[in-house]
């Protein structure tokens, strides 16, 4: 029995080493209309490939098998198009993607004779649509006096989903602790809209100007602010003025620091900029056959 559960042990070590890793990797958010690829990583060490699938929601929607002609084989599933001149054993490529394209994607690999082992990596991908204009914010006065409240609202127009809305002041992120903010979020409609309330004290003025910057974001590729700025009144007459200064800004990457709340001014002003989605690896093994082979032994 003993020797037995060596044997196994040993084994399964040495399965494990002939079908080693597979990693699937996937857009976290691809804009809709557009192309992507997705990438499926294994080392098989050695033993020969027999088939990789794809599914999309369990469903297979491509196939790479070295040894069928052709090689290549997609399979109709929702409303995915895969551009089979650009796929292979290792990527897929959809074209014209859809928004009903969002969702979980695996591949599978099966390696062939002598450790028919399979394994299968999943992940997850989004499919947006993108605001057509950059947040607006509303409610600014051209001054304001120490005590007076401050009350802006920003939005951001449709998109799929709904943006994220952040508010910097002074180029420091707005926290609940400093400042009341709402953050409206119209499911329905995908708008978003968020108000920030706070009171002027004396040191909101850096070198007499208040900067209030709403910056609008969906996953990792998009990313648009808006500036506005007013000054410290000093005289004691209250009066109210339209909007003064505002500026775009927009970033050509995604701050580093976007959702930890630093500042990044390095922004270009009225450039029209989306970013590269960045990707997520999502790693995942299942050994089917191991479990078999193991078995065997034990009885
Ligand atoms: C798949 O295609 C890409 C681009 O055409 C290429 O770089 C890659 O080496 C191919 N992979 C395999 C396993 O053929
Ligand atoms: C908006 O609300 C819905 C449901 O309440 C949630 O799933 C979604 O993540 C929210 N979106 C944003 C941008 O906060
Ligand atoms: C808002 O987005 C959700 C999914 O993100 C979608 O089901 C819904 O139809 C959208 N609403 C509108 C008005 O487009
Ligand atoms: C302070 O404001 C003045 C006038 O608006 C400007 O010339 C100066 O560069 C500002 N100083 C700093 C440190 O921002
Ligand atoms: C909004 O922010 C939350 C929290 O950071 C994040 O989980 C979510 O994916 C974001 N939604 C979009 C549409 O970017």
């Amino acid at each position: 029995m003993k020797v037995q559960v060596l044997m196994c042990t040993y084994l399964c070590f040495g399965f494990v080493l002939g079908l080693k890793e597979v990693r699937i990797q996937t857009p976290i958010a691809v804009k809709k209309g557009e192309s992507t690829k997705l990438y499926c990583w294994y080392d098989i060490e050695g033993d020969p490939l027999y088939i990789v699938k794809w599914y999309k929601s369990g469903h297979e929607f491509y196939r790479y098998a070295p040894q069928e002609k052709p090689a290549t084989k997609s399979f109709v599933v929702g409303n995915l198009h895969v551009k089979e001149s650009e796929s292979n054993a290792t990527q897929v490529t959809l074209i014209n993607v859809d928004v009903d394209a969002a969702g979980c994607f695996s591949c599978e690999v099966s390696a062939d004779a002598p450790s028919f082992q399979t394994a299968i990596a999943s992940g997850n991908m989004n499919v947006v649509e993108l605001p057509f204009q950059r947040p607006i914010i509303s409610g600014l006065r051209n001054k304001y006096r120490i005590n007076d409240v401050l009350k802006l609202s920003c939005s951001s127009s449709y998109s799929r989903p709904a943006a994220n809305l952040t508010w910097y002041i002074n180029n420091n992120q707005a926290t609940e602790s400093f400042a009341s903010i709402k953050y409206i979020n119209n499911t329905e409609q995908n708008i978003s809209m968020s108000t920030l309330q706070f009171q002027i004290k004396s040191d909101s003025f850096y070198n007499g100007t208040l900067k209030i910057r709403c910056s609008a974001s969906i996953y990792d590729i998009y990313w648009q602010s808006t500036e506005v700025s007013a000054e410290e009144d000093k005289l004691k007459i209250t009066y109210i003025e339209p909007i003064s200064n505002v500026i775009g800004i927009n970033y050509h990457q995604p701050p580093p620091n976007f959702q930890l709340g630093q500042t990044k001014l390095d922004g270009e002003i009225d450039i029209k900029v989306i970013g590269n989605s960045a990707v997520r690896i999502i790693s995942h093994i299942i050994t089917l056959k191991l479990i078999g082979v193991c078995r065997f032994f034990i009885l």
